[in-house]
């Protein structure tokens, strides 16, 4: 097969996503396979493995994922994408679709945003910190599988090489990665759910098997618990989720608690539900979430900074504390606004313009930002007193160039 190519080689034809290039410069011609040396735009970033071939390319610093596929396969995983982004799941970011042809055959390429700062499974498990991620990495990925079916979607191939995990303040996030066999639907059925949790236990028990095999895994791990411990964090929080109260009418401030509840869990309510029940001496409270960014989106929308959730949360909380104290001072109520500017420009900005010089570049500035305050909380934890954000930074910036300076050995003493 291989050999001089078709002068009809090369793009078909391609539908992009506005605001990307256009990627015409790439070496459309000839399959994924066989793009090395024809362009310069390939970097090697760790991927996990995959049946088809996947090639990451650079356009001015940005990064993206090409994924070869037959072309019908590729727009359909585009269209599944693209409705998870509306219904702003955790998955990849889709980009778009090409359609080339190889020696008379037609391919496509399916186009995603690299998820930046990403990580595949089989890094995490080949941690030396290995116990104290795992747990983290089984609650990204029950919590991954109860927001997509909480948004009406069935993976149908949920594992952990279709998955990517991203630091987050301590904790994992889980993002879908592969996409091909998902189907959205108004709600998932109970059975569908079970699927999809029969699959992900099957697949996560193969992944672990292959980690022993090449022992990245201690030959007694035991592989068989991981998949039910996943589904028994998954029942949790589902529950949790969707769970009925029933409350007296007088009790109305349980509204308010159960919204709270399901706000510091991440999850932004939509809509609560009333229903009244046994004649009106009760009422059956359910409330319907949208998405699991609430403090994201708050973050956000005060400050401009883009964080993961559980980030987002520890800010979010220092702009409260900040709130409070400012209050306190002024004897007078402080807008939770003109408390996040202050932090902003006081706080974080400052930290940041010391810290981000020093830092590994692989870390994201939220996730340095939220090393900063673990360091504080050790420090302080360590002499019984709140050491201040000053000389928690001063002593933070201190290992980060030790680090960054001399052999890792010397940077563990602190
Ligand atoms: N947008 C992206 N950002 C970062 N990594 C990505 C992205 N898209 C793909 N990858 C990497 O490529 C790997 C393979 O992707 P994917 O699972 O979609 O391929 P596949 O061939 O369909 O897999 P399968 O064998 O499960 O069918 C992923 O595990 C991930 O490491
Ligand atoms: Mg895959």
């Amino acid at each position: 097969m291989a050999g001089a190519t078709d002068p009809a080689d090369g793009l078909v034809g391609s539908a992009l996503r506005p605001g990307h290039p256009d990627f015409l410069d790439l070496p459309w011609n000839v399959p994924l396979a066989e793009w090395e040396g024809r362009t310069a735009r390939l970097e090697h970033l760790p991927s996990g493995p995959s049946r088809h071939p996947v090639l990451f390319v650079s356009y001015a610093g940005v990064l993206y994922a090409l994924k070869e596929l037959p072309p019908e396969i590729a727009a359909k995983e585009y269209g599944l994408l693209r409705r998870m982004a509306d219904l702003r799941l955790p998955a990849v970011s889709p980009v778009g679709y090409v359609r080339a042809r190889h020696r008379g055959e037609e391919a496509g390429v399916l186009i995603t945003r690299y998820l930046d700062y990403s990580l595949p499974y089989h890094h995490l498990f080949m941690q030396p910190d290995l116990e104290r991620y795992r747990r983290h990495l089984l609650d990204a990925l029950a919590g991954l599988l109860v927001q997509l079916h909480l948004g009406g979607v069935y993976w149908g191939d949920c594992s952990l090489s279709n998955t990517l995990f991203r630091r987050d303040a301590g904790t994992l996030q889980a993002y879908l990665v592969d996409a091909e066999t998902s189907e959205v639907h108004p709600q998932v059925a109970r059975g569908l759910r079970e699927h999809d949790l029969a699959i992900m236990e099957e697949n996560v028990a193969g992944a672990l098997m292959d980690l022993v095999a090449v022992q990245a895994l201690p030959p007694d791990y035991a592989v068989e618990e991981v998949g039910p411990e996943i589904r028994r964090r998954y029942e949790g929080l589902w529950d949790e989720v969707t769970r009925v109260e029933v409350i007296a009418p007088s009790e109305q401030y349980r509204i308010q608690e159960r919204i709270r509840v399901l706000n510091d869990l991440g999850f932004s309510v939509e809509e609560v539900e009333l229903a009244a029940a046994q004649g009106g001496q009760q009422l059956r409270l359910r409330t319907f979430v949208a998405d699991r960014s609430f403090h994201r989106d708050l973050l956000q929308g005060l400050t401009g900074i883009e964080a993961e959730e559980s980030q987002a949360r520890q800010m979010v909380n220092e702009i409260r504390e900040l709130q409070a104290t400012l209050a306190q001072r002024a004897n007078r109520s402080v807008a939770l606004s003109a408390s996040a500017y202050r932090w902003l420009t006081e706080v974080y900005q400052p930290a940041m313009a010391r810290l981000q010089p020093l830092a590994d570049p692989m870390t994201p500035p939220a996730e340095l930002y939220s090393q900063l305050l673990e360091h504080k909380w050790y420090l302080s934890e360590r002499v019984r007193r709140d050491v201040g954000h000053q000389a928690a930074e001063a002593d933070f910036a201190q290992l980060l160039a030790r680090r960054r300076g001399l052999p890792s050995g010397e940077a563990k003493t602190l």
